[in-house]
C-alpha cells in the first residue's frame, strides 16, 4: 500500500490541469466520492492494525497533495480570467464621434445673446400662421400687391386663409396683442417661400425679429441698436447704412447694410465692389400696426427689424451656398464652432 501511495502521489503531481474540464476530471478521479483517494481509505481495514496509524498519516497527506493540487489550479485558472478581462488603462482610448452645433444655431444663439445683453426677451410663434398675423395686422391690405412680395405656401385658401409664415413678423403681432409696452422682444424662427431653391434662395430659411415700443422711440434708437448689434458681430470695425426701403408694417422703412466683412469695406467679389452687404429690413412700426394690434398709436412708438439668420451666418462662415445648412453633410457640418 505503501507503494501505490508514492504512485498515486507521483501521478498527482504530474497531472497537469489547463482548463475547466481538466479541473473536473482531476476532483473525480482524485477527490471524488469513487476516487482513488477515498477507496484507499476504503482498503484501510485490510491494513495490519499495527500499520493502521502510518497508513492513515499516508493517506491523509495524500488526500492534502490532491486537495492543494486541486485548489492552486482552480486558483490559478481564475486568476487566469481576471487578467484577460482587466481593462489596461494606457491603451489609447476609442474615438467618440462628438456632434457639432449646426452653423444656423450658433449664429442664432449669437443674435440672441447679442440683444439680451441690451433688455431684449425672447419670443416665438407658431410656423403654421393665419393671415391675420402673417399679413392682415402688418398693414398687407387684401390684394395688395406687397402680399405677391412674399411666395407664400397656403395650407387653406378661402374665407380664413392659412399659410406658412412667410416672415417673423407675424410674431411681433402676437407679441403686441398679448403684452403690454414697454416691449422689447426678439423672435427667432424658420419662415417659408414657394421658391426654387438654389444656391440662393431656399423653400425654408430663418429670420430674427425684433421689436421695441414704449414712448419716445425713435428712429435714432433703432440706428443706434443697430449699429450695436453689427459690431458685437462683426466687429468693432463694423459700420452700418441705412437704405430707404419700403415694408407695409414700417413707416419710414430701411435696408440695413453692413461694411464688407471680408475686404472691410474695400470692395470685392463678395460685395460685389461695393463694400457693403446687406444684412436686414427695418423701420418704425406703422401706426396701423399697432392699432391693428390695439396699442395707442398716439401714446407709443417702436421699431422693428427682421433679418435672415442664414445671411448673417454666410457672411460669418463665407458659405455660399443655401443648400449646404439642410443637407446635413457631416463634413460640412462638423466645420463650425461656437466663438468663446
Ligand atoms: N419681414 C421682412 C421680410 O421678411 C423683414 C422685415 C423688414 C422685418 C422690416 C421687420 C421690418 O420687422 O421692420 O423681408
Amino acid at each position: 500500500m505503501n507503494e501505490k501511495i508514492k504512485e498515486i502521489q507521483a501521478e498527482i503531481e504530474a497531472f497537469k490541469i489547463s482548463s475547466q474540464e481538466n479541473l473536473e476530471q482531476f476532483r473525480i478521479k482524485f477527490l471524488g466520492s469513487k476516487g482513488i483517494v477515498k477507496g484507499l481509505f476504503g482498503e484501510l481495514k485490510t491494513v495490519a492494525n499495527e500499520q493502521k496509524r502510518e497508513m492513515g498519516q499516508l493517506l491523509n497527506a495524500l488526500r492534502k497533495t490532491a486537495q492543494d493540487h486541486f485548489d492552486n489550479a482552480k486558483e490559478s485558472m481564475e486568476s487566469q480570467v481576471d487578467e484577460d478581462s482587466k481593462v489596461d488603462v494606457s491603451r489609447p482610448g476609442d474615438q467618440i464621434a462628438v456632434g457639432a452645433r449646426h452653423p444656423l444655431s450658433i449664429v442664432r444663439s449669437e443674435i440672441i445673446e447679442i440683444f439680451s445683453r441690451i433688455g431684449f426677451m425672447v419670443s416665438e410663434g407658431p410656423e403654421i400662421e393665419d393671415d391675420w398675423h402673417n399679413f392682415s395686422a402688418l398693414n398687407f391690405p387684401p390684394e395688395h400687391p406687397a402680399r405677391d412680395m412674399q411666395d407664400t405656401f397656403f395650407i387653406e385658401k378661402g374665407e380664413e386663409e392659412i399659410a406658412l409664415r412667410t416672415h417673423t413678423s407675424s410674431v411681433q403681432v402676437r407679441v403686441m396683442e398679448n403684452e403690454k409696452p414697454p416691449i422689447r422682444t426678439i423672435s427667432p424662427g424658420r419662415v417659408y417661400r414657394n421658391e426654387a431653391i438654389s444656391a440662393r434662395a431656399h423653400c425654408f430659411f430663418h429670420q430674427v425679429e425684433g421689436l421695441y415700443i414704449d414712448k419716445d422711440v425713435s428712429f435714432a434708437d433703432l440706428k443706434q441698436t443697430l449699429m450695436y448689434f453689427a459690431k458685437e458681430m462683426f466687429g468693432e470695425k463694423a459700420q452700418i447704412r441705412l437704405r430707404p426701403s419700403y415694408f407695409p408694417f414700417t413707416e419710414p422703412s430701411a435696408e440695413v447694410d453692413v461694411s464688407c466683412t471680408i475686404c472691410n469695406g474695400k470692395g470685392c467679389n463678395v460685395c460685389k465692389y461695393t463694400g457693403w452687404l446687406e444684412i436686414l429690413g427695418c423701420g418704425m412700426v406703422d401706426p396701423n400696426v399697432l392699432d391693428s394690434s390695439k396699442i395707442d398709436s398716439k401714446t407709443y412708438s417702436g421699431f422693428a427689424f427682421g433679418m435672415g439668420v442664414e445671411r448673417i451666418a454666410q457672411l460669418k462662415y463665407r458659405v455660399n451656398d443655401l443648400r449646404l445648412y439642410s443637407e446635413n453633410d457631416v463634413r460640412f457640418l462638423k466645420q463650425f464652432t461656437p466663438e468663446m
